[in-house]
């Protein structure tokens, strides 16, 4: 009875109320894969009378039969104990419970008697939390356990005749919802399910044929992935029937403030402001109790720098109440300054982002005396927060609140090595500021200078939370974008374990918020603790990507960008999976205890290596910078091809020089299809062919001059439909910017 896949082999499973329907199913499906199994069935009718071993017995032999491990347990659920003590004395150990055991006293809400909604809850809510609770020590000393609670569509939207049944069933997900919590750090999850099956419950509510069709095998098969040690997933609802599954979670409104600053809160408030209430147009999805609180501490704040807002007001309790002159703020320089530094801090960086002396490739960053010593790229950071954080908050207009504020995305991208020591002059300016609804996102822009020249260049997101609604544009040109992985399994993954004490390294970098340290301020931003970094974990990604694409050589490093979409806790486990795009290496971080992305759409690109050539790509060993613009304008065809083709309708060959001869040849097809950009000659006859020398194309895509000078002035030959060379600008500006 072997089935291959996922594999149960030494787990035992405890599965309540599995002498038929749901149960049976289960306990059939598990002791297929290799689970031992207790089946348990108290074996009475469906309203929960009489009792019988029969049920029981029936499907333990017939698993059995199958050639699987099985034993009976005839206890009631409500005996808690008795069923986890079966486990233990049957194959020695529990590290799965599937709560499904249930029974029926449909009755109007009015005609529930005392017993019928007693006896509901014991055998649901109570039995649910009995056994659960007899299995948890075990599961937490050894360090796994998977647990199901069955809940019902009745309880989450209701059902006539069911308010007994559905108040049980509902208070399961509470039930499970709170040891999915307790759980997370011994590796024990809790799920719930909402299923629809065929079974001697449905069959008195149910048509015959939906009750054949709705086959309890339709949903054994989530509930033993839910089980299995390689699902991540825990605190999830799911409802599933008929080969169909699907999550559910809260939706929460935006919401709105209905009282002022030392005014009463009316009645007549919240009538008036009833629409904005219910109102979903941007509502956010809370996860966690911490989500769901910080929206009051919000809005405390918010009420508090009000001022005597009359009530009346037509504010929806955001802080720029007031349309916000963002023409004024947008391109203002904020702040000038200048970082000094000597050796101690780029080391200092590379231990806050998990650099060991273990590893002898680190040496080079850790130990000035090492002939390479060098910087990391991601260090280009450090000099650029501190211009940042200067000038953020004397934004006029804006009520800008630190404490409220998100780093939310993060583009880095080098010009040349960072310096190991010396004076570097940051120049920050506000890019742009966007409106998104729950927040206001200020997108600054920060130039880092060694003296004249342009060594690095930052674009630092800010999401700052209830900011938002001031009628501001939701997106920008001016933002740097973050790109999606490819849908294949990385090409490499890297796991580093941080240290407890890895925020209070990482801070003496210079980004001193209290929140990555100090446990009580961490609770007023609703965390648990203190959070890392986002910069830290965006620190140990882009070194694991130096170290597995570019050997560690930090003149290849180009860009990074990345967007942070989760915290992570000192202590945990980052697990860097990458994927190869030519010269862009796509990553996201994910914290393997959790399995939860913490930063996502994140890519590097990495400047061709010089002194590779390959056969696949002979070409590209002359390490072309247009190559990258081309690639670059080959991602943009890919999300923007349509469009391009409608406005441009034309196949342009380049034929790319490096001293004088051929080095490379590109098209660039915006005629055929969705559009292309590929190495060599037109597949089909090009409109336009230009010639050009690799520093004079650069020229043209950074605007040093356009294409019309380079071809009077004979640096850009041009054979075919020259007319079409008017198009250019509008694939070359913008979308080749490096
Ligand atoms: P079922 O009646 O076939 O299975 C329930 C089993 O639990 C029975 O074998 C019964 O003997 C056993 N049981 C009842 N009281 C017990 C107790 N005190 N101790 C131990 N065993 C006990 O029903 P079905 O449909 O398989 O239901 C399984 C679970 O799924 C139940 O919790 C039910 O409320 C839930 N559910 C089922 C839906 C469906 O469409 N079938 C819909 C929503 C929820």
């Amino acid at each position: 009875m072997a089935a291959a896949g996922l594999r149960f082999d030494g787990r035992v499973v405890l599965v309540t109320g599995a002498g038929g329907g749901l149960g049976r199913a289960y306990a059939l499906a598990f002791a297929e894969r290799g689970a031992s199994v207790v089946v348990n069935d108290l074996g009475g009718d469906f309203k929960g009378y009489g009792k019988s071993s029969s049920a029981a017995d029936k499907v333990v032999n017939e698993i059995r039969a199958k050639g699987g491990k099985a034993v009976p347990n005839y206890d009631s659920v409500e005996d808690g104990e008795k069923l986890v003590k079966t486990a233990l004395e049957a194959f020695g150990r529990i590290d799965i419970v599937i709560n499904n055991a249930g029974i029926l006293r449909d009755r109007s809400f009015v005609r529930i008697s005392d017993e019928d909604w007693d006896i509901i809850h014991r055998i649901h809510l109570r039995g649910s939390f009995l056994v659960t609770r007899a299995a948890w020590n075990h599961m937490k000393n050894q360090k796994f356990g998977r647990i199901i609670m069955t809940s019902s569509a009745a309880g989450i939207y209701g059902n006539f005749g069911q308010a007994n049944y559905s108040a049980a069933k509902l208070g399961l997900l509470g039930l499970s919802n709170t040891i999915a919590v307790e759980g997370r750090k011994y590796n024990i999850h809790c799920n719930t399910i909402a299923p629809t099956a065929g079974s001697r419950l449905t069959q008195t509510v149910m048509p015959q044929d939906l009750v054949d069709a709705f086959k309890p095998e339709y949903v054994a098969p989530l509930v033993v992935w839910l089980c299995h040690e390689s699902c991540a997933e825990n605190g999830s609802l799911f409802e599933v029937g008929a080969g169909w599954i699907g999550k559910l979670r809260w939706e929460r409104s935006l919401g709105a403030i209905v009282r002022g600053k030392n005014q009463p809160m009316t009645p007549e408030a919240v009538r008036d402001k009833w629409e904005k209430v219910c109102d979903f147009e941007n509502a956010s999805k809370p996860r966690t109790i911490q989500e769901s609180i910080s929206v009051l501490s919000d809005a405390l704040s918010q009420i508090e720098s009000q001022g005597n807002v009359s009530m009346n007001s037509t504010s929806s309790g955001s802080v720029a109440s007031s349309p916000v002159d963002t023409a004024s703020i947008v391109g203002r320089e904020l702040a000038t300054n200048v970082y000094k530094y000597t050796h101690l801090e780029p080391i200092l960086y590379a231990l806050g982002v998990g650099m060991s002396t273990k590893d002898p490739d680190h040496l080079k960053f850790l130990f000035e005396g090492s002939e390479e010593f060098c910087c990391l790229p991601s260090f280009g950071v450090i000099p650029a927060q501190s211009s940042m954080f200067d000038g953020v908050p004397s934004l006029p207009g804006l009520n800008i609140d630190l404490a409220k504020m998100l780093h939310g995305e993060q583009y880095l991208e080098l010009y040349k090595p960072l310096p190991t020591s010396g004076e570097l002059t940051s120049v920050s300016t506000v890019a742009d500021i966007l409106d998104k609804g729950s927040g206001a996102v200020l997108l600054i822009d920060v130039n880092t200078y060694c003296g004249k020249d342009l060594v690095c260049y930052n674009q630092f997101s800010l999401f700052f939370v209830g900011a938002g609604g001031f009628g501001g544009k939701r997106t920008s040109e001016r933002a740097k974008l973050t790109a999606n992985p490819p849908k294949r399994l990385p090409d490499a993954v890297i796991s580093d374990v941080t240290t407890t004490d890895q925020a209070a390294l990482y801070r003496l970098s210079g980004d001193w918020n209290p929140l990555h340290l100090d446990p009580s301020f961490a609770a007023l931003g609703g965390f648990k603790k203190p959070i890392l970094h986002g910069l830290c974990t965006f620190g140990f990604a882009a070194r694991n990507v130096l170290k597995q694409f570019a050997n560690n050589d930090v003149n290849r490093f180009k860009a990074i960008k990345v967007r942070f979409a989760k915290p992570v806790f000192p202590g945990q486990t980052l697990q860097t999976e990458m994927w190869k795009e030519g010269n862009r290496i796509h990553f996201q971080t994910k914290v393997k205890e959790t399995g939860e992305v913490a930063i996502a759409g994140a890519y590097v690109d990495l400047v061709p290596a010089l002194d590779k050539p390959t056969a696949r790509e002979p070409l590209k060993a002359v390490g072309l910078q247009s190559d990258l613009v081309f690639e670059e304008i080959g991602r943009r065809v890919k999300e923007l091809g349509n469009e391009l083709v409608k406005k441009v309708n034309a196949v342009f060959q380049w034929d790319i020089t490096k001293d004088g001869k051929t080095a490379m040849q590109w098209t660039i097809d915006l005629k055929n299809g969705s559009g292309a950009v590929y190495q060599g000659p037109a597949r089909n006859s090009p409109d336009t062919t230009f010639t050009l020398s690799d520093e004079d194309f650069m020229d043209v895509v950074q605007q040093k001059t356009n294409p019309q000078k380079a071809f009077f002035s004979g640096k850009l030959k041009v054979k075919g439909n020259i007319m079409l060379s008017q198009k250019l600008e509008m694939i070359l500006k913008d979308y080749a910017k490096l």
